[in-house]
């Protein structure tokens, strides 16, 4: 459902009256300002980066200060409750730019927007545009509309402004909710436009949207739409496109990257065969995909890290939790058993892979009994990395019915119980990294400066690489360059290292 709005409220539209500039210039001339605060996953990421293109087309730059932009975007993320509040209050934080420069627009995109849509712009008035993601290529038409409520939507050529909206623009302020989701069937997935310059060694390559899972808990069905795969052609087009600009890494990203459907392979394993085709392209240096389900998580698939050079051995698979009725409970559509035969497999065809997984603790029915069964597989997995969530109740998921039957603290101690047991298997599986040398393609200069550089192992451990001796210029050189490093020292997170040669 999609409204519009004419707000009452005078705020800033009577003072602009006054000043005679309730309508902006147009967008020729100067470049406008665009600064967006993200939130959320990798589809979020990737979903700025084309906000970031479309509005670029139409007379927009991206800057990395809130003040003095003509435009601000909040990006939401709807997975847990505190996300959604730090979008509200980041709003907030944003009202006396506003109070200052009444012509600033304010929109609220991502998976919060597509959900609450014009309940959002009810709960935060400084919000001039809520948008959901299939609108990201309308953005900048909707932007115009509420700079110029008088103006014909000349971005797209759509039709006039209703004109009770042209009629009043200066004593009543234009508000949009636009979240009208694309039908399956006419759904296009916007093609990356990147700068040469704005192209980092690693890149993001969305190959599906939505999901159609409908995991109890989770809101991501409801905000994204149904599961969508993009076509094998496309994928690959812009694969290269991002390695003809310098990319090096790329990571092929979508909710449940294991139901990708679009080849039509006689046996039906479309994202193994997807992996194969990407895995030929010329200049990849490394592929990694984002998210896998573990229910779709075919032994052909696993059997790509064997066959594929460049795929790296570092797998993400969410387990959620450790205790078969739980997972039962969550409609995960595997059981305990089944999701470590996966893993031992997995093990035989690559048996020095990482692994990370997700963990919810506190979801509704969660025994103890149950809970030791997370902290049983955690033991018998070996990750070398967790995300631990308390469960939070989710409007319009199925466990919203389900009472949230575990107390706060009792989650919090769940949640801590996991990570201390997490925190010592981590220092194992860095600490098997210590004395090796290994593979690390060169992402840049770590945050400290110029006498170390950083990048990640083919585990997708961050390494921090000390330098010293070498040249500045001789080190930039080496960013998108596999380059071997002794790994020295693990710590908490991450591995140091030194150049090797
Ligand atoms: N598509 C991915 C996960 C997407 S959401 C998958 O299928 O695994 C990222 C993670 O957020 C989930 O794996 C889950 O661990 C967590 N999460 C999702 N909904 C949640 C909720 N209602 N409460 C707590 N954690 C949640
Ligand atoms: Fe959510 Fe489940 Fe889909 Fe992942 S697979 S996005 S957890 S519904
Ligand atoms: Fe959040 Fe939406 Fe991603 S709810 S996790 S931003 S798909």
């Amino acid at each position: 459902m999609s409204s519009e709005a004419l707000s009452t409220t005078p705020s800033f539209a009577v003072d602009a009256a006054r000043e005679g500039s309730v309508t902006v210039a147009p967008m020729a001339g100067a470049a406008r300002r665009v600064f967006i605060e993200n939130f959320g996953c990798q589809m979020n990421d990737y979903d700025v980066e084309r906000m970031v293109e479309v509005l670029r087309r139409n007379g927009f730059e991206r800057t990395d200060e809130a003040e003095g932009a003509d435009l601000i975007v909040i990006n939401t993320c709807s997975i847990r409750e505190k996300a959604e509040h730090k979008a509200a209050s980041a709003a907030g934080r944003y009202k006396p730019l506003k109070d200052k420069n009444p012509a600033l627009v304010v929109a609220i995109g991502g998976c919060v927007a597509q959900q609450e849509g014009d309940a959002l712009l009810r709960k935060i008035p400084v919000a001039d545009l809520t948008f959901g993601p299939d609108q990201i290529p309308r953005l900048a038409e909707h932007v115009r509309r509420i700079n110029d409520p008088g103006s014909t939507a000349a971005a797209t050529g759509s039709a006039p402004v209703s004109p009770r909206s042209t009629a009043i623009p200066n004593r009543y302020r234009l508000r949009l909710a636009k979240t009208e989701v694309t039908d399956v069937e006419d759904y296009a997935f916007l093609t990356a436009d990147p700068r040469p310059g704005d192209v980092s060694v690693t890149a993001l390559v969305t190959i599906q949207k939505g999901c159609d899972n409908y995991c109890a808990y989770c809101v991501v069905p409801n905000t994204r739409g149904c599961e969508v795969s993009r076509p094998a052609e496309e994928v690959r087009v812009e694969v290269e496109r991002f390695i003809a600009l310098g990319a090096r890494e790329i990571t092929l990203i979508g909710q449940n990257v294991n139901a990708y459907h679009a080849i039509g392979t006689p046996d039906g394993d479309d994202f193994a065969e997807l992996l194969r085709r990407i895995n030929d392209v010329p200049g990849l240096m490394r592929l990694r995909y984002t998210t896998s389900h573990p229910h779709y998580f075919s032994r052909k698939v696993a059997d790509a890290f064997r066959d594929c050079d460049k795929l790296c051995p570092w797998l993400h698979l969410p387990v959620q939790a450790g205790s078969s009725s739980v997972l039962s409970r969550m409609a995960r559509e595997y059981t305990r058993e089944q999701y470590l035969e996966k893993i031992e497999y997995l093990r035989q065809v690559c048996p020095d892979i990482s692994l990370s997984t997700d963990i919810i603790v506190g979801y509704p029915g969660e025994t103890e009994q149950d809970f030791a069964q997370t902290l049983s597989l955690l033991e018998t997995v070996r990750y070398d990395s967790i995300y631990s969530f308390a469960y939070s109740r989710r409007p319009g998921t199925p466990a919203i019915d389900l009472p949230d039957d575990v107390l706060a603290d009792e989650k919090s101690r769940r949640l801590s119980t996991v990570l201390a047991l997490q925190k010592t298997i981590t220092a194992e599986r860095l600490g098997r990294m210590v004395g090796r040398i290994e593979p690390i393609l060169i992402e840049g200069f770590a945050r400290m400066g110029t006498a170390q550089l950083c990048g990640r192992t083919a585990g997708n451990h961050t390494v921090n690489i000390r330098c010293e001796g070498h040249e500045p210029a001789a080190l930039q050189s080496l960013i998108g360059q596999l380059v071997p490093v002794r790994i020295t020292e693990s710590k908490i997170h991450t591995l140091v290292g030194l150049l090797a040669s």
